[in-house]
């Protein structure tokens, strides 16, 4: 493979019903695509089977035995095979919805030594609550968090025709997928050379 191309996956964390997130996440992609360094996909929570309910055992442990729905399968192997994700989250209550972490916590070794973006949108905070618990939540899976998000507050009046309408917005995008993808070729490399001691 390419060293300089990078399996990207953009994560769609709200499933609620009229949801702002696939808006968003086209508009990533569309931004990811036009960097040039990533394959891009986007995989949206709610096409998916993500029950609440955990197996018994941990995800940390159990490798690829772990007992996964069916419907859950084609998460997994995204999350497996990606070199770099970006999650775009709203902010629920002052945090990141309970989809989203669901998803997080029926995998556990899909994460380790990867990068992880966010994009986040809501009221006046943009999101910002909810990226502090979703970095917190991701270190704890030995992810690498990037420091340069996008937040958008007050998303409703800030997008228009799918688009935001901020005239930095791309760019403040690019810089994102600049260190998304120097950290994405970086951990490859690294991942390849020597098994991380998770
Ligand atoms: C249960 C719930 C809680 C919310 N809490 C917050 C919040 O704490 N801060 C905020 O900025 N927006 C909050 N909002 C507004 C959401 O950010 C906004 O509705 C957004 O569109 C949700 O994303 P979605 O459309 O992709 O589901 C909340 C919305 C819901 C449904």
């Amino acid at each position: 493979m390419d060293s300089n191309r990078h399996k990207l996956v953009i994560l769609v964390g709200s499933v609620r019903e009229g949801r702002f997130g696939p808006v968003v996440a086209s508009w990533v992609a569309e931004q990811a695509a036009a960097h040039g360094a990533f394959d891009v996909g986007i995989v949206d929570l709610a096409d998916l089977d993500i029950p609440l309910e955990l197996p018994a055992a941990s995800p940390k442990y159990a490798g690829d035995d772990y007992p996964r729905p069916a419907g859950m399968a084609a998460l997994t192997s995204a999350l497996e095979g990606a070199d770099a994700f970006v999650v775009v989250s709203p902010e629920y209550n002052h945090s990141y919805p309970a989809s989203l972490k669901a998803a997080i916590d029926w995998h556990f070794t899909q994460w380790t030594a990867k990068p992880v973006a966010f994009v986040s949108y809501g009221g006046a905070a943009g999101g910002r609550h909810a990226v502090l618990h979703l970095e917190n939540v991701l270190t704890e899976l030995h992810a690498v968090t990037i420091r340069d998000g996008l937040a958008f507050p007050n998303y409703y009046t800030a997008w228009e025709d799918g688009r935001p309408l901020d005239p930095g917005a791309p760019g403040y995008a690019k810089t994102l997928l600049e260190q998304l993808a120097w950290w994405a070729g970086a951990l490859r490399a690294a991942r390849e050379a020597n098994p991380y001691p998770a």
